[in-house]
């Protein structure tokens, strides 16, 4: 029942592995969280992204608890959500790592907030942290959409589907 927590049949028939294996039917496209901190800009890849609410607008992240990026993100005024386009695989990667300076060789532009903006990028979502909570060993987060951009051209998606990255072969 909601908001009892886990019940002990639910934890001994699904196991992490058999979660991630049937979650990973579920294609999701793949973006990079990115704000400028104190000292540098962060950012890390984050496929849990979705549209939450249109009036106001608002969006939806699951977090890692383990990521380091995200206690400097939600430390500022905004961030910026680049939704990745197919060619930026080796991006996704990059950003996919903790520590390290994962700029190196990204070519970006600041937005008005002075999030990077990644180049190359299908869309540019900066949002205002606006809640958090417990969603288990992730936190689920909601932002405040301020501003939002796209490329002239449009570009096809980035995806991701049972643990590996795809594209789609019909997209224009
Ligand atoms: C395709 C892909 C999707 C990912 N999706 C998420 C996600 O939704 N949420 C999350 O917290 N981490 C996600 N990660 C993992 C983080 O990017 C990774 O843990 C990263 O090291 C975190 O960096 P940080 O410690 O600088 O925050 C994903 C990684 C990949 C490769």
């Amino acid at each position: 029942m909601l908001g009892e927590g886990t019940s002990a049949s639910v934890k001994d028939h699904v196991t992490p592995g058999a979660f991630r294996t049937v979650m990973g039917q579920f294609c999701s496209g793949v973006t990079v969280v990115t704000a400028m901190g104190p000292e540098a800009p962060v950012g890390f890849t984050c496929q849990a992204f979705a549209s939450l609410s249109l009036d106001p607008p608002r969006i939806v992240l699951g977090v890692s608890r383990s990521s380091t990026s995200w206690p400097v993100i939600r430390s500022g005024a905004e961030f910026c959500v680049n939704v990745l386009a197919q060619h930026q695989r080796a991006l996704s990667d990059q950003f996919a790592r903790s520590g390290g300076d994962k700029f190196r060789g990204v070519g970006w532009s600041g937005s008005p907030a002075g999030s990077p903006r990644l180049a190359g990028a299908s869309a540019w979502i900066d949002c205002r942290p606006h809640a958090e909570y417990d969603g288990g060993d992730h936190l689920v987060v909601i932002g405040e959409v301020c501003r939002v951009e796209t490329p002239a051209e449009p570009r096809p998606p980035l995806l991701y589907h049972r643990g590996r990255y795809a594209r789609i072969a019909d997209c224009p």
